[in-house]
């Protein structure tokens, strides 16, 4: 827990899944957390999602503390004027650009004039976002990856409107988060991990929906190739470990053939028109009963912690790393 965090008291408005996970993540870094509930359901489920997190990362030694001890360090509260101290207010409600704006109207009420502030948004862009807001030079994006206060994944996204040196200021705090951040430096639609994802997704429905192959063998694609490696290293540095040539090659052959549709594929429209969520009801691209959807949820929890500690023994400067031990200097 970083002692110099404290005096940085930071601001969550909207608890639900992330938000509850984003609010653990701080508390553990050591900042104050005001807590914001917009409705009233999160002042019912936020404070016991929290403490779950916070149970859960003790019996896997990411904290050696009892929930209680962190908590100190937090209000819940459905009174926006509670977050006038905060140098930072990160917003995390329902991606619905009306509901993010009523609520940056109520956050900028009270917040200092030179407070910053984000959005956990995971698709509209920030220059869209920014604009909704009275300062735009001092909105952000910043992008977690669920459960925040596991995974190393971050994105700070700037604005056409932000100031750049606010936005470094965001990016260097985030490591004291336990982060490995991304700076997007220029505003796009989807910002880099959705863009790389996204482009995955299109080509998994183009296989399945031209009868190339099954859900369950585009799966095991992704898990046996991709996933394999994607945790030690990124899509350049694997093509260096493997060869570039090879990957020239291939480009000029296969790049004319992937998919570029511009339809909403019809396998997951039909879902979402049927009111399927995945596991969130059990149903999904696979059929699940109830209990084994809840044991898929249990599964993921209990993965992202096992992930987590493999993920930590190999940073991104993992070679910089050993090559100081190597020369006897320690990396500061
Ligand atoms: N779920 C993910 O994995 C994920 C990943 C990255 C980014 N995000 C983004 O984070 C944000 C929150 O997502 P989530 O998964 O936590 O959603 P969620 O559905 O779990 O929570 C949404 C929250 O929005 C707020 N809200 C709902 N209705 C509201 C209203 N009428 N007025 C004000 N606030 C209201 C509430 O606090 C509610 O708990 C979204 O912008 C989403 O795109 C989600």
């Amino acid at each position: 827990m970083s002692e110099s965090n404290q005096h940085i008291e930071v601001g969550v408005v909207g608890l639900g899944l992330m938000g509850c996970s984003i609010v653990t993540c701080l508390l553990m870094a050591g900042h104050r957390v005001v807590a914001i509930a917009p409705i009233s359901a999160d002042m019912d489920h936020a404070l016991g999602r929290i403490k779950a997190h916070f149970i859960k990362s003790r019996e896997q030694g990411l904290v050696n503390e009892p929930p209680e001890y962190y908590f100190e360090n937090l209000l819940i509260t459905e009174d926006y004027t509670a977050l006038k101290n905060c140098r930072l207010v990160i917003e995390c409600t329902i991606e619905n650009e009306e509901i993010k704006k009523s609520v940056y109207g109520k956050i900028e009420a009270v917040i200092a004039d030179d407070a910053l502030m984000a959005s956990n948004t995971s698709a509209i862009p920030i220059s869209v976002l920014q604009r909704l807001s009275k300062r735009p030079e001092r909105f952000f994006g910043l992008h977690w990856a669920e459960p925040s206060h596991t995974t190393r994944f971050l994105e700070v996204i700037c604005g056409e409107l932000s100031d750049i040196g606010k936005g470094e200021f965001l990016y260097d705090l985030s490591h004291s988060w336990g982060k490995e951040p991304t700076l997007v430096r220029k505003d796009i639609r989807g910002f880099i991990t959705n863009r790389l994802m996204y482009a995955t997704y299109r080509e998994a429905f183009f296989l399945v929906e031209n009868g190339y192959a099954t859900v369950e063998d585009v799966d095991r694609a992704c898990r046996n190739n991709a996933g394999y490696w994607m945790t030690l290293v990124g899509v350049f540095r694997w093509m260096d470990l493997t060869g570039v040539p090879a990957y020239h090659n291939v480009i000029k052959d296969l790049f004319p053939t992937l998919s570029n549709s511009t339809e909403m594929p019809k396998l997951i429209d039909d879902i979402v028109k049927a009111g399927g969520r995945g596991v969130g009801n059990a149903h999904g691209f696979y059929s699940y009963t109830e209990e084994e959807a809840k044991l898929w949820e249990e599964t993921f929890t209990e993965f992202s912690y096992e992930i987590r500690k493999l993920a930590l023994k190999y940073p991104v400067d993992v070679v910089k790393k050993k090559m100081a031990a190597l020369n006897g200097k320690e990396l500061v």
